[in-house]
C-alpha cells in the first residue's frame, strides 16, 4: 500500500522535532537549541541537538542526524513508510492507503506467502516437539537433557521434525499449501534422478527457527540428535527470497532490546549458546551460526549498539582465522572486544556449568578489546623471531589504521606501542606510511552504496528515501532496512570541491542577507560564479537548485535543503547548519566575542568567489599546457599560449585582490 503525497506533506507539516524527541530523551534548552545525551550512541555529556527553528537533530558524537521522519526511521529501526505511518498515528492524522499495481500486489503476495508457509512449518515442527509421542520422547527429551526450559523452547518457538519421508509435505498438502511454495521456502527436496517425488528436508532433527529482526520465522536450523557420521550435525535451509544467510544473526530478535539496553552485543557461534545464555538472563547475544561475521550483520547490530564483544571457545586455530574479517568491524567505527573460555568450554558449556553470575564474572576479567587480544595471540606466535616480530607491527598498525575515529587510533596506538615495546612515534611513522601507500592507489569501496550517488545521469536520480518509497509496496513491510551509514561531509576534498563546498556553505546559511540595498549574497555570487559548474556533484546540483530558484525570485537558503527529498541535500546542510550552532554555543560558553560570520560576510563571500576563480584558472592552465605539449599546428599553439596568458594575468590579479583581503 503507497501513501499518498498530500498525506505525506501533512504528516511532515504536523510533525515537531522537539514532541517526537522527546518521547524517547529528555531534552533540555540550550539557547536556541535543545541538547540531550544521544540516544543513538553510549555518552555521558550530552552532543545530541535538536532545532526547533530547522526542524533537524544532529549528533556531534556520532554524526547522526536528519528530520522528524529520519529520526522515527533510526530510534524505531523502522523503515521510510512506516516511519510515516508511526507520525500519522501520533498525529491522528489518517492514512488512506493508495493501491498497488498487479506486478507490486504479485512480488508482495509471493514474499507474504513465504512468510506463511515458513509459519505454518515452524507451528507444524511445535506441534510435533509437543504433542507427539515421538516429539515427546525423542526431542523435548533431547532439549531436557541440554537443560532447556518450558519457556526457553517457548521464546525460541523451537520444534521437532519426525523421522518421516514427507511428514510436513503431507500436511502441507492437506491444508491447501502448494508444493512449489513449499520448495520455495527451503522446506521440502526433490532429488534429481531419482522417484522424483518431493520429501521434507528436515527429518529426524530438533528445529531452530530463525527468525528476522522483527520476529517472523525465515529460514530453520536443524539439529541431529544421534551421532551419525555419515549425516551433518546441523542442515540448515537454503538461500531463499526472504532468507539470506549473510544477512541474518540467529537470536537477534530475542536480543534486541537487551542489546540497546546492556549497549553491548556477544556474539557466539551457535544456537545453542544463545538459547543457554539467553535462559540465564544474558539476552544480548546473538550467534553468526557458522559463518564469518559480514558487513551487513555488523551493520545490523550498529542498529542497537557501537559495542561488540566475541564470546570465543578456546578453539586457537579457529581465532586466528577469525581474527581476519575482524578488522571489517573496526572500520565501521565499532568497539570490538574478545572474552576468551577455558580449553574445552563454550560459551553454553559454561553458562550451565557455572552459573550465571560466575559466567558475568569471568566475562569482565577475560575479556579485552579486540587490538590487546590480537597483539598478544600475534606475539606469541612471533616469539623472539625480530621478522617476525616485524611483521606483528605491520598487521597491528593495519587494524589500528582501519579504526576511523582519531582519538580511538591515538589511544590504541599509545596502548599498542607498550605491549609491543617500541616507541609509539614508530607506529605512527608506519602508519602513515601505509596510509600514503594506500593513497597512490585508486581507492577502492568494499561494498557499493545503497543510492546511486548523484549527478550520474541525465535524469534527476532518485535518492535513498524515494527509492525506499518505491520499493515498499515489494519489501517486507515488517522488516526495516539495514541503512547504509550517512555520507555527511564529502570525503577527500581537493582545494577547489573545498571552496565549491564552502560557496554552498554561504549560499545556504547567508544567500538572504544584503550586502547593499537590493544586493543579496545569493544575487552577488550567482552573477560572480556565471555559468560556472562545480566538480562536485552533489554541490554541482545545489547551486543549480539555488539558480533555479532565483530565476523565480527565490532564494533558496537552508530551509530548502532541509526539507529536501534528496537525502544527500539534507544531510550535507545539515552538516553546514550545524557546526556554526556547535562553535556558538562553546563561545557563549567562554563568554568570548567573536565577530559573527555575518559581519565579515562580505569578505567571506568576496574571497571564496576569488579563490573559486583561482583554482578554476589554474586548473585551466594546467590543461592548457598540456594542450601546447600535444598541438600539431603553430596557429594552435598560439591560440593556446594567447589564452594562456588570459588565465595567467587573472591569476595573478586575483593572487593579488586575494593578498589584500587576507589577514
Ligand atoms: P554440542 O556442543 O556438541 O552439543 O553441539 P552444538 O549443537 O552446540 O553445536 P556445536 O557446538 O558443535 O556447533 C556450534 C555451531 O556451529 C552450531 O550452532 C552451528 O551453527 C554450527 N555447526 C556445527 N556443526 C554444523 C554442521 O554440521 N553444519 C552446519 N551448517 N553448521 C554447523
Ligand atoms: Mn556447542
Amino acid at each position: 500500500m503507497r501513501i499518498p503525497q498530500e498525506t505525506i506533506d501533512r504528516i511532515r507539516q504536523s510533525a515537531d522535532i522537539i514532541d517526537i524527541v522527546s518521547d524517547y530523551v529528555s531534552l533540555k534548552k540550550r539557547g536556541q537549541n535543545w541538547i540531550a545525551c544521544c540516544p543513538f550512541h553510549n555518552e555521558k555529556t550530552p552532543s545530541f541537538n535538536v532545532s526547533p527553528s530547522r526542524q533537524i537533530y544532529k549528533c556531534f558524537g556520532c554524526g547522526k542526524a536528519g528530520d522528524p521522519v529520519r529520526f522515527i526511521m533510526d530510534i524505531e529501526n523502522v523503515s521510510y513508510p512506516e516511519a510515516l505511518r508511526h507520525l500519522a498515528k501520533k498525529y491522528g492524522i489518517e492514512v488512506e492507503e493508495e493501491q498497488l499495481t498487479p506486478d507490486e500486489l504479485i512480488r508482495q503476495n509471493e514474499r507474504e506467502s513465504l512468510f506463511i508457509v515458513l509459519n505454518f512449518a515452524k507451528e507444524y515442527y511445535r506441534t510435533q516437539l509437543l504433542e507427539t509421542e515421538d516429539g515427546r520422547s525423542i526431542g523435548l527429551s533431547y532439549f531436557r537433557e541440554r537443560g532447556f526450559l518450558d519457556q526457553t523452547l517457548q521464546a525460541f518457538e523451537l520444534g521437532f521434525s519426525p523421522d518421516q519421508w514427507d511428514g510436513l509435505l503431507q500436511e502441507a498438502t492437506r491444508r491447501g499449501y502448494r508444493t512449489e511454495l513449499l520448495e520455495k521456502a527451503g522446506l521440502i527436496l526433490t532429488k534429481e534422478g531419482g522417484s522424483g517425488k518431493p520429501y521434507d528436508r528436515f527429518r529426524g532433527r530438533v528445529i531452530f527457527p530463525i527468525h528476522n529482526v522483527s520476529g517472523r520465522v525465515i529460514a530453520f536450523g536443524a539439529r541431529i540428535l544421534k551421532a551419525d557420521k555419515n549425516q551433518p550435525k546441523y542442515l540448515n535451509s537454503p538461500e531463499t527470497e526472504v532468507y539470506h544467510k549473510s544477512q541474518v544473526l540467529y537470536g537477534i530478535f530475542q536480543a534486541k532490546n537487551a542489546i540497546r539496553q546492556e549497549d553491548v552485543c556477544y556474539l557466539t557461534e551457535g544456537y545453542t549458546d544463545v538459547i543457554s545464555l539467553h535462559q540465564a538472563g544474558i539476552k544480548n547475544v546473538v550467534a553468526s551460526s557458522g559463518t564469518s561475521l559480514t558487513i551487513e550483520q555488523i551493520r545490523m547490530i550498529s542498529r542497537f549498539t557501537q559495542n561488540i564483544t566475541i564470546l570465543y571457545d578456546g578453539d586457537a586455530a579457529g581465532i586466528k582465522a577469525a581474527l581476519r574479517g575482524l578488522d571489517m568491524v573496526l572500520e565501521e567505527g565499532m568497539n570490538v572486544s574478545v572474552a576468551t573460555f577455558p580449553d574445552g568450554e563454550d560459551p553454553d558449556s559454561y553458562v550451565r556449568k557455572m552459573g550465571a553470575e560466575v559466567f558475568r564474572q569471568h566475562l569482565s576479567h577475560h575479556t579485552n578489546d579486540f587490538i590487546t587480544f590480537k597483539t598478544d595471540i600475534l606475539l606469541k606466535d612471533a616469539g623472539d623471531n625480530p621478522f617476525k616480530r616485524a611483521e606483528v607491527i605491520s598487521e597491528m598498525v593495519q587494524s589500528i589504521s582501519k579504526m576511523p575515529d582519531p582519538i580511538k587510533r591515538q589511544v590504541f596506538f599509545q596502548k599498542t606501542a607498550r605491549r609491543l615495546q617500541v616507541d609509539e612515534q614508530t607506529l605512527i611513522s608506519e602508519s602513515n606510511r601505509l596510509v600514503l601507500k594506500n593513497l597512490e592507489r585508486p581507492q577502492e569501496r568494499r561494498s557499493a552504496p545503497a543510492s546511486p550517488r548523484p549527478g550520474q545521469g541525465p535524469e534527476p536520480p532518485p535518492n535513498e528515501l524515494t527509492e525506499i518509497l518505491n520499493d515498499f509496496s515489494s519489501a517486507d513491510p515488517y522488516e526495516a532496512p539495514v541503512p547504509e551509514k550517512p555520507v555527511t561531509r564529502l570525503k577527500s576534498r581537493t582545494p577547489l570541491a573545498f571552496q565549491e563546498e564552502e560557496c554552498i556553505r554561504i549560499l545556504i546559511n547567508y544567500g538572504g542577507y544584503e550586502l547593499e540595498p537590493d544586493i543579496s549574497v545569493c544575487h552577488y555570487m550567482l552573477s560572480e560564479l556565471g555559468a560556472m559548474e562545480f566538480t562536485t556533484p552533489v554541490l554541482r546540483e545545489m547551486l543549480n537548485e539555488i539558480r533555479q530558484g532565483f530565476l523565480t525570485s527565490e532564494i533558496r537558503t537552508a530551509d530548502y535543503f532541509l526539507n529536501h527529498p534528496n537525502q544527500d541535500f539534507q544531510l550535507l546542510a545539515i552538516d553546514m547548519v550545524t557546526v556554526r550552532y556547535q562553535l556558538s554555543e562553546n563561545w557563549e560558553k567562554h563568554e568570548i566575542y567573536v565577530p559573527t560570520e555575518a559581519d565579515k560576510l562580505a569578505d567571506a563571500a568576496f574571497t571564496n568567489i576569488l579563490r573559486l576563480k583561482k583554482l578554476v584558472a589554474e586548473q585551466r592552465m594546467s590543461e592548457i599546457k598540456l594542450q601546447i605539449g600535444q598541438a600539431q599546428e603553430p596557429e594552435e599553439c598560439d591560440r593556446l599560449m594567447l589564452e594562456y596568458m588570459h588565465y595567467k594575468k587573472v591569476d595573478i590579479e586575483i593572487g593579488g585582490l586575494l593578498g589584500t583581503v587576507i589577514s
